[in-house]
């Protein structure tokens, strides 16, 4: 399947990493142009580089995204290069254990902005040329907004706003033919997947554990297969799909957990 995404400009926020590393190199291998926003300018720059030297095309903006005006300038950077934009995945975000117990009104609230508001912020900000390409959002998010997690209370709010906004921006969106969709992740071994991880009593036992219980292999979702999804929706080949929450984790939210 051609997805003819051939130069298209394809904005990848934590494009450098993780699932959105997965993201950016299967775009690049599609023809596109992905633009990594991260905070981090060496590993933003040490993707683009690879990319570039396998022959594809790849470029980045470093902006810390937690900071508002930072998400402004990123997508005023952008356009001043490129003067379009065909598409935005928005993907950076950390499970950062803000819980109910042990949260606070300031870690709650700094949690948000780490993990949702920046979703609104790059579409907003985006929207005008979006509008002008009839580009295509994707939201990434997590299985933490169905089943929670426990002490997490920022990070599945978070995630139930990142769903949410999915419904809202395909309704609010018809009228320019922008198309709007989520990709929810279970279980999909990244950086920050390791961090976590390596944060419980028992990390390799746990890991075992959690990977008996995803029903299709028993095994990791990978960030190709989360990419190859993405690469769709973004493309015109999905051009009747909008407002969708797809989960693509082997069947770990909603086959029978008898399996
Ligand atoms: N890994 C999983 O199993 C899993 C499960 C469910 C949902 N998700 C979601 O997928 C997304 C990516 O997760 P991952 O596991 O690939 O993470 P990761 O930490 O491995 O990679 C994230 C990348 O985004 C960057 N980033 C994060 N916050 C940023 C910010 N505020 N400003 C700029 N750059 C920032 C990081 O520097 C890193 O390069 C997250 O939004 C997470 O909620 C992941």
């Amino acid at each position: 399947m051609n997805l003819q995404l051939q130069d298209k400009i394809i904005l990848v926020s934590g494009g450098a990493k993780g699932i959105g590393e997965g993201i950016s190199q299967l775009l690049a291998q599609e023809g596109a142009i992905p633009i990594i926003i991260g905070r981090n300018q060496k590993d933003n720059e040490q993707l683009v580089q690879e990319l570039i030297g396998k022959g594809f095309q790849a470029d980045q903006v470093v902006a810390e995204l937690a900071h508002p005006e930072a998400c402004e300038k990123a997508i005023q950077s952008i356009i001043q290069k490129y003067g379009r934009i065909d598409g935005l995945v928005n993907n950076a975000g950390v499970n950062d254990g803000v819980g109910l117990e042990n949260g606070s009104y300031e870690k709650f609230l700094e949690s948000l902005h780490k993990n949702v508001v920046h979703y609104y912020l790059l579409a907003h900000h985006a929207l005008p040329y979006l509008k002008k390409s009839k580009g295509s959002i994707v939201n990434i998010s997590s299985k933490t907004a169905d089943t929670g997690q426990g002490g997490t209370s920022a990070y599945a709010a978070s995630n139930g706003g990142r769903n949410a906004l999915t419904r809202e921006w395909a309704v609010e969106l018809l009228k320019y033919g922008i198309r709007v969709n989520a990709v929810v992740v279970a279980e999909c071994y990244t950086p920050l997947y390791e961090k976590w991880i390596q944060t419980l009593p028992h990390p390799s036992e746990k890991l075992a554990q959690i990977q008996a219980k995803i029903p299709l292999g028993n095994r990791f979702t990978t960030k190709e297969e989360i990419a190859n999804m993405v690469a769709f929706l973004l493309s015109e080949k999905s051009s009747h799909t909008t407002g969708q929450l797809i989960y693509v984790d082997g069947g770990y939210v909603h086959l029978d957990r008898a399996l």
